[in-house]
This record gives C-alpha cells, structure tokens and sequence, in this order.
C-alpha cells in the first residue's frame, strides 16, 4: 500500500540514527517479519513477546498466528485510584485477569485520576487496555494537556490498524480533534473538529459509540459528530473503509511537538515544545489527568461483535470484520521469549531443568518494542516523533528500572508537589496524592499511531 510504504520509508530514516543497539528489523504488509522474530509491533518492528501481545499486526507478521490472541471485550467502569492494575509493558504477559492496563512511559496516580506524564526527554505516557473492543461504547474523562506541541489522545485501535480517534493539540484547547481510518490508509477529508470549552481546566467526557453500521462521537453527552458505514465504501478496492475490527482503548500524551520531527507534524502540533514551559516547570513534566473510563461491549449474538469466547484471532489475511475469530485460544505467554506459536517458550518453571539451554538463543531477538532506541512504546513515533538519540538510552534505563516499579527513578519535582496549572477550576493542589510523584519511570514511548498517519497526511500536502 502507499500509505504503508511512505510512512516505513519515513520511520526508516527517523531510526537509523537511534538504532545503533540491536539491528532492529522492520516489518509492513510487504515485508513481513522473520521466523526468528516472527510478530511486528504496533510500530512496525519485529520481535517476541510484548511484540507478540496487544497491537501485534498479524498482516505484518510472519503468520496470522505470530501474534498472541487478543482477550475479548469485557463490560466494565475504570477508575484510577493506584497503579495496580496499570502494568509496564516490560512486564505485561497477557494475563488481562490480572490488568486493565498496559502501560509504558510514567503514569501517576494523583488525586484519583492518572496523570500520563511527559517529562524533557522522553516521548510521554501511554496506557493501552489489555482487552479488546469489537464495536461497543467507551467513554473517558479526562483534561487534556496544553501547550505547543503537546498532543493528548483517547483512541481506539485494532492490531489492524482500524482507527477511531480524539486528539488534542496544547494549543487549542477548545477543540476536539476527531478521525478514523481503516486499516491505517490515510484519507484526507476524515478529521473533522469539535468545538468545546477549555479542555485543560475542565473535564469532559468524551464517547464513542461504535456499531456495525454507525460511529457516533459524542462530547459531555452531545453529539458532534456522526459516520455510517454506508457513506465509506470504496468503488476501487470494492471495500467499505469502516473500523471493524477488534480495538484496544488507548489513552496517551506524546510529544508531536519535538524539534526533530518532520515539519508538517511539529506544524499540526502547534509548533515545537517548550521544555522549559510552566508546567515543566512546577511539575517537571507535561501531563493530561485521566479520571474513568468506561467500557459497554457491544455484545452482539453472532458475529461481528460478538465477545462470547476467549480470545480474538483471524483466520485471514483480509483483516475485514468477516476474518475475526471470537474463540477460545488462550493469551498469556509464560516469559518474553513466547511467540503466538510457541506460547510456553521461556517458562521459567522448565527453563530451571533445562539447564540453561533457553538463554542461549534468545537474547539477541527484542522483547518490548520501545526497549531497543528505535522503538519508543511506539516504533512508529520514535521514528514520527524521533525521539532523538538521548532519549534512546533512556529507554534503555527505563527497562531496567521498570523491573522494579516500585524503585523506578524519581525526576525533577523532587519536592513532592504536584500543582496543577493555574486553571480555573481552583484546585490547585499540592495534595497528598502527590506523594506518587515519586514513581517516575524514565521511558520514552506514548505516542500513537495516529501520530504517523498525521504525519504521513503533512508529508503528502
Ligand atoms: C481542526 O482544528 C485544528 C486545530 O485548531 C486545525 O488545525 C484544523 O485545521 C481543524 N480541522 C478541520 C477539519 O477543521
Ligand atoms: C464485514 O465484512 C463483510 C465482508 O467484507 C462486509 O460485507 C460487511 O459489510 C462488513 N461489516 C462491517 C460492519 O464492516
Ligand atoms: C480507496 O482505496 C485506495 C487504496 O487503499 C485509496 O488509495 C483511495 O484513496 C480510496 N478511495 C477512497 C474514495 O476512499
């Protein structure tokens, strides 16, 4: 596909800078990756494990059943009172019993919201869910981020890359940025705005509802905008262009605004970040408060839309609704060497006996994208965003402290105060929450798909 190939061109020279520890391998629906790292991340990169988990593109991996199944939606009313149930990508195996969220970059819990933060250097917070939404409604409130170059985002995404998006840019907080794509191509005239009151000092809660035939963007509960299957279909390819296909919820602050990204990005974004702005300042990072989400399955009897077995798979290399499989394969790997074809790989309760023979081979294949400095949590946005080669290490840091959650590395608010801008709302606060502050963990991810097609959109104009 076009859109494809410019977008791998694009993240191929973003990276090459960074991609001095491992030769990472890259991986699109013309390239696919290898036996020996058979599943292409979200970002487009090769691995095991966490390559393997949510946003392992099947169509880019070395077979559809590379990536690990995808846990089936469940009903259910999130909010952020502690981490236990956000868990780091580095250490997440597939268990959504066990988390609702997976998270890379620094979440924080203060005040009973989560904070996804972006300190100076790194490329800001992401929380994916560890379930998949095949149609449903999903609603979250949040305040957004500010200031130039600062993007805030609440999406839906499917392995496929099916996409339904809110994005905000720190620049205007009076609009909500909404677009969807199909399978990651790019069409010009799918974003359309919101208007809305400041998105930095009030929350509001913004909602998707999603079916078979209508999407519907809604904003404090009135709607802004509405998209039915019926107007997206494509004479050409003989292919309605409609989201259809399981989706995580993501919710992310990344940094569109770094002076090492392509112009049209920095440009969409409002221009370049000022690490030195007020709330970096107070705060020692930018940050967007995210208080619930909610989550209503769609619950269809048959399919599509169905979430009455395990797990969701395909069985083709379409990626169209009719491909998705609700069954019951299982979805938790035992180690980070696991694949979809060899789930047990790694099983520390083997690998004793075995004597060593698991650690031989796999070392040299990657296991988090994010971990190796051209993929951020988001390959596609270390080379969108191109985090820059400080932050490459960092990421490097970020593995090893993330180990250990709990020891992970204070930063610069080191007096253990959290304000929160001066918004009108007044609560300003230096609260007791903020005793979280703490539990930074340097790390550079965050950013989002929706990211590249934005920037591929500017590259194009
Ligand atoms: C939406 O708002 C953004 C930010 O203010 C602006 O740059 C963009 O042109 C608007 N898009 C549309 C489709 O009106
Ligand atoms: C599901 O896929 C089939 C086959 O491509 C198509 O006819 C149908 O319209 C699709 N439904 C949705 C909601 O996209
Ligand atoms: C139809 O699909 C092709 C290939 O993905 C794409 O380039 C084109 O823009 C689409 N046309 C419309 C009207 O969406």
């Amino acid at each position: 596909m076009v859109r494809s190939s410019l977008i791998f061109t694009a993240l191929a020279t973003a990276s090459t800078a960074l991609a001095q520890t491992t030769a990472e391998i890259k991986c699109s629906l013309s390239s696919h990756c290898p036996e020996s790292a058979p599943c292409c991340s979200q970002y487009g990169a090769c691995g095991t494990g966490a390559y393997c988990l949510g946003g392992c593109d099947p169509l880019s991996s070395h077979k559809l059943s590379s990536c690990v199944p995808a846990p089936v939606c469940r009903s259910q009313n999130y909010d952020f009172t502690s981490l236990d149930r956000i868990i780091p990508n580095t250490k997440y195996l597939g268990d959504a019993s066990k988390a609702d969220w997976v998270s890379s970059g620094a979440p924080v819990i203060y005040n009973k919201n989560v904070l996804l933060t972006m300190a100076p250097d790194t490329v800001g917070t992401l929380l994916a869910s560890s379930t998949y939404m095949w149609y449903g409604n999903v609603k979250a409130t949040f305040k957004t981020s500010r200031g130039a170059g600062v993007v805030t985002a609440f999406i839906l995404l499917s392995d496929v890359k099916d996409e339904i998006d809110y994005e905000f840019v720190g620049v205007d907080l009076k609009t909500a940025q909404t677009n969807y794509y199909f399978q990651g191509i790019t069409n010009y005239g799918n974003s359309q705005n919101i208007t809305l009151s400041d998105t930095f000092n009030n929350y509001h809660t913004y909602e998707i509802n999603w079916t078979p035939d209508k999407i519907t963007w809604l904003v404090d509960g009135q709607e802004g905008r509405t998209l039915e299957k019926k107007d997206t279909w494509n004479a050409t390819t003989n292919q309605w262009m409609y989201p259809q296909t399981p989706a995580r919820v993501q919710l992310s602050l990344w940094p569109g605004g770094l002076a090492s990204n392509a112009k049209g990005t920095v440009d969409w974004a409002g221009g370049q970040i000022d690490w030195n702005g007020a709330d970096i300042k107070s705060n020692g990072y930018y940050y967007s408060m995210f208080q619930s989400v909610s989550v209503k399955c769609y619950d269809a009897k048959t399919a599509p839309g169905t979430n009455s077995g395990t797990s969701y798979t395909y069985n083709n290399a379409a990626g169209t609704n009719d491909t998705v499989v609700d069954g019951d394969s299982p979805t938790v790997l035992k180690s980070l060497l696991g694949t979809g074809e060899n789930m047990d790989a790694g099983d520390p309760a083997s690998s004793k006996s075995a004597s060593g023979s698991a650690a031989a081979t796999p070392t040299a294949v990657a296991q988090v994208p994010g971990l190796t400095g051209s993929g951020t949590g988001s390959d596609d946005h270390a080379g969108d965003t191109q985090p820059g080669t400080s932050a490459a290490p960092a990421a490097n840091n970020a593995a090893s402290s993330t180990a250990d959650a709990a020891a992970s590395t204070p930063t610069a608010q080191s007096n253990g105060q959290f304000n929160q801008g001066g918004g009108a709302s007044g609560s300003s606060t230096t609260a007791s929450g903020a005793d979280k502050l703490g539990s930074q963990e340097k790390a550079l991810k965050g950013s989002l798909f929706a990211g590249v097609v934005v920037l591929v959109a500017m590259m194009a104009l």
